[in-house]
């Protein structure tokens, strides 16, 4: 298990390069069992993340080949069960519950469990499928989706903690092959289920309403193979923005849809950082004073929840008492207690972390317990006095490509070392 050691307090400059968005290509491809067509997708990040999905992709009968950021993937006959031993590696591996069940009318997955990150509930999925007539057996850790035929109907995804985004995807990978309309209310914005259904349409779906709460779709008897460019992730973005902001002079992220991070640049403008650029690169810059904010994160077009955990150590030294509802994952705050060792003054009331501003942070120690947890005290570690050393280092590389080699590249003292 490798672990990061940081030296902190380096001045922060240049620019850095975004890779695509992980949210967005882990359901495109698992969107490519719905053809038995050769589909090409282009900027796959090089993630364990997407190692895995590429694993189940190959389990359940495509051919897939990978070269450089290119996965190329062929389903042309699946099987239609996942198993426990590969889709225990991560949550997201139920989008292919989906794809299987539009194109094969069956599909059993092994039942993701809870994460670090708070109670995890499939039920809206669950629940979008059998409006499209199929019926749900959980048995043995298995759930199985199974229906003679999809037909097209109204579906709501709003829970108890709003909509769902793989959810909505999940949905809208069954309904594209299934017989007439489906209307999906309540539906996730999110950039990725937009991505998503842009690809889709390129396999020949008849999609309208991505972005939007209400997407409707007409289903295709079949679907063929499509080239597609994942998008940028907004997330990685936000994150060296806030390394910019954290420790910068003058930091720029390229290639991004700076369309897509209004909410993350907004709080960073409120907060006093200056902010400029076009909509494929943005640049911060540290504006004299900041101020303490009060963010609570919301689905998109809201500050995300995803954002979170790195804007909690950003707010750990600037002066004031800021606070930070969490309203998507209310436990979403492994990160709190390691930033506190590391100095910052943080109490948690509920889902609300109260932040007291404070001088410095000191570098020590610390256990990464998710991945964006990892991300805010690798940010954490970029400011604080002395050498933070952050070990489970595995979470990260879930879901940042190269992030110790491109914060190097800025300036960074970052090192990974093989425990
Ligand atoms: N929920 C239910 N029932 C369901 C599904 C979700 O009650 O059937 C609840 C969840 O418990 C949560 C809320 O609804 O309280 C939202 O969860 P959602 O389903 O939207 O999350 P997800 O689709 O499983 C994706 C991202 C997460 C991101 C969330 C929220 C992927 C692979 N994952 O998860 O990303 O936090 O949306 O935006 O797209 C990450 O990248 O670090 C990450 C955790």
């Amino acid at each position: 298990m490798d672990k990061i050691v940081i030296r902190g307090g380096q001045q922060l400059s240049g620019s850095v390069r975004i890779s695509g968005s992980k949210n967005s290509a882990l359901p495109i491809l698992a969107a490519t069992l719905l053809t038995k067509e050769r589909c090409v997708i282009q900027r796959v990040p090089d993630l364990s993340d997407v190692h895995y999905m590429l694993q189940i992709l190959a389990h359940l009968g495509a051919e897939v080949e990978r070269a450089s950021g290119t996965v190329t993937v062929q389903a042309e006959k699946v099987n239609t069960v996942a198993p426990y031993e590969i889709v225990r590696k991560m949550r997201a591996s139920v989008c292919v519950l989906g794809p299987l069940l539009g194109r094969e009318k069956e599909a059993t997955v092994s039942m993701p469990g809870g994460c670090v990150i708070g109670d995890r509930p499939i039920d809206l999925h669950l629940r979008g499928f059998e409006g499209l007539g199929a019926a749900v057996r959980v048995h043995a850790g298995n759930v199985k989706v199974f229906a003679p035929e999809l037909h097209g109907t109204t579906i709501s995804l709003e829970g108890k903690s709003g909509t769902t985004v793989l959810g909505t995807d999940n949905v809208m990978m069954a309904a594209v092959l299934a017989e007439g309309t489906t209307i999906i209310e309540d539906a996730a914005r999110e950039p990725e289920v937009v991505d998503l259904a842009n690809f889709l349409q390129k396999m020949g779906a008849n999609i309208e309403g991505a972005g939007t709460s209400r997407i409707v779709i007409e289903g295709a008897k079949e679907l063929h193979g499509a080239e597609h460019e994942v998008i940028p992730d907004r997330i990685e973005a936000g994150t060296f923005l806030i390394a910019g902001a954290i420790a910068g002079k003058e930091v720029t992220v390229n290639r991004v849809r700076a369309d897509h991070l209004t909410a993350i640049t907004d709080v960073l403008r409120d907060c006093g950082f200056g902010l400029n650029g076009t909509n494929g690169s943005l640049s911060i810059r540290p504006n004299g004073a900041t101020k303490s904010l009060n963010i609570k994160t919301q689905p998109y077009p809201g500050f995300p929840t995803d954002m979170q955990a790195q804007m909690c150590a950003l707010l750990s030294t600037v002066a004031g008492v800021s606070s930070v509802t969490e309203n998507i994952f209310p436990q979403r705050f492994m990160h709190i207690s390691e930033l506190k060792r590391m100095g910052a003054a943080i109490e948690l009331d509920g889902s609300t972390a109260r932040i007291r501003g404070v001088g410095s942070l000191s570098g020590a120690p610390v256990m990464a317990s998710d991945l964006r947890a990892s991300a805010a005290l690798i940010l954490a570690g970029l400011l604080a006095d002395g050498t933070t050393e952050i070990n489970r280092v595995y979470h990260i590389d879930r879901g940042y490509e190269m992030i110790d080699e491109k914060l190097i590249d800025l300036g960074a003292q970052i090192e990974r070392v093989k425990v």
